[in-house]
């Protein structure tokens, strides 16, 4: 990847760009379906400077949305986050101190606050043509900020959404692992995650790491991931100098109909365990693939459908997020 540009925490050192973007190193080979690499200049946007990161987080700790890792996680560990601050820290006092080693904090959920809404939706804008002639219907744009200090360790996991993972400041290690890789993560703890959310049976092992791609990332560096590629992150101590000691980087996360259909076929699956059957995984049987999506569909347009109603029964607001495994 290429060399740390000239960015030094909370202050831009370059006239900011007329244009963000991000854009696939080899657009010729770009597919949805596979890890690539990315590059983007977002790491200049006014939005994306510390000062401007503390004012979010000021704005989404009364929301819940900063999460405080657990202290000692390895990449191994099982992924535990609060948002109360291990030492009872405010999140001022969290920045104020965000150069310690270890310190650490992710801004969940961005998209809450309209002007990174916003923001998520020019990322995403810039490589939407791309992504939806591929993936149409891309949506739910959420954002995850990870600010940290070395050394620092996001554990092994998967996620539901596509990912456009984005270096801001300093320097981070990303180890992604092929989606359809099973001997990383089964068939069976993906519908799991899928269905229920857990990660129980999503496990690490050091036998693993050779089948990764590991992307040494740098501002202005970005990595594309497709929905439950395994992945986790690092940083150490020894990069670190003045104006270099924060490692910032963003999860933009997105569904699109592929997303989706899949989703609804792991989920149809898992009536038909429960009837006892043995249905094939998404992608093994095209036929049946199509045939369960069209009824996981019609299932999720009936669950959607109950809980506008009993939203409206209640005088409720209604009702935007799809109950989980629906999309
Ligand atoms: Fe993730």
């Amino acid at each position: 990847m290429k060399d740390a540009q000239d960015i030094s925490i909370g202050w831009r050192t370059e006239p900011p760009p007329t244009t963000y973007r991000v854009w696939a190193d080899d657009p010729a080979r770009f597919s949805m379906h596979r890890i690539a690499t990315l590059h983007h200049n977002f790491h200049g946007h006014p939005l994306f400077q510390v000062p401007e990161l503390l004012k979010l987080g000021k704005e989404l700790a009364p929301l819940g949305q900063c999460r405080f890792m657990r202290p000692g996680l390895t990449v191994a560990s099982t992924i535990a986050h609060d948002s109360r601050h291990p030492d009872g820290r405010s999140i001022d006092e969290h920045f104020e101190r965000m150069e310690e080693p270890g310190s650490s904090v992710a801004l969940y959920n961005i998209e809450t606050i309209p002007r990174y809404q916003a923001l998520l939706l020019a990322i995403v804008d810039t490589l939407r043509g791309t992504v939806e002639c591929e993936q149409p219907d891309i949506f739910m744009v959420n954002g995850f900020v990870f600010i940290s200090a070395p050394p620092s360790v996001t554990p092994f996991h998967i996620d539901r959404e596509n990912n456009f993972w984005l270096q801001l400041h300093g320097r981070k290690i990303l180890n992604v692992w092929d989606h359809q890789d099973r001997s990383i993560v089964p068939a069976e703890a993906v519908e799991d995650f899928i269905v229920t959310h857990s990660l129980r049976k999503v496990r690490f092992s050091e036998e693993f790491r050779p089948r990764s791609q590991e992307f040494h990332a740098r501002p202005g560096d970005g990595v594309y991931f497709p929905s439950t590629s395994p992945h986790m992150t690092r940083s150490v101590p020894d990069w670190t100098g003045p104006g270099d000691r924060v490692s910032i980087s963003i999860g933009v996360t997105f569904y699109t109909s592929v997303t989706r259909r899949t989703a609804r076929i792991h989920q149809v699956n898992r009536v038909l365990r429960k009837w006892g059957l043995s249905p094939a995984y998404p992608g093994e049987s095209p036929v049946a693939d199509a045939l369960k999506a069209s009824v996981g569909g019609l299932v999720g347009a009936t669950r959607s459908c109950l809980v506008d109603m009993t939203a409206s029964g209640q005088r409720f607001k209604s009702v935007t997020t799809p109950p989980p495994g629906s999309y």
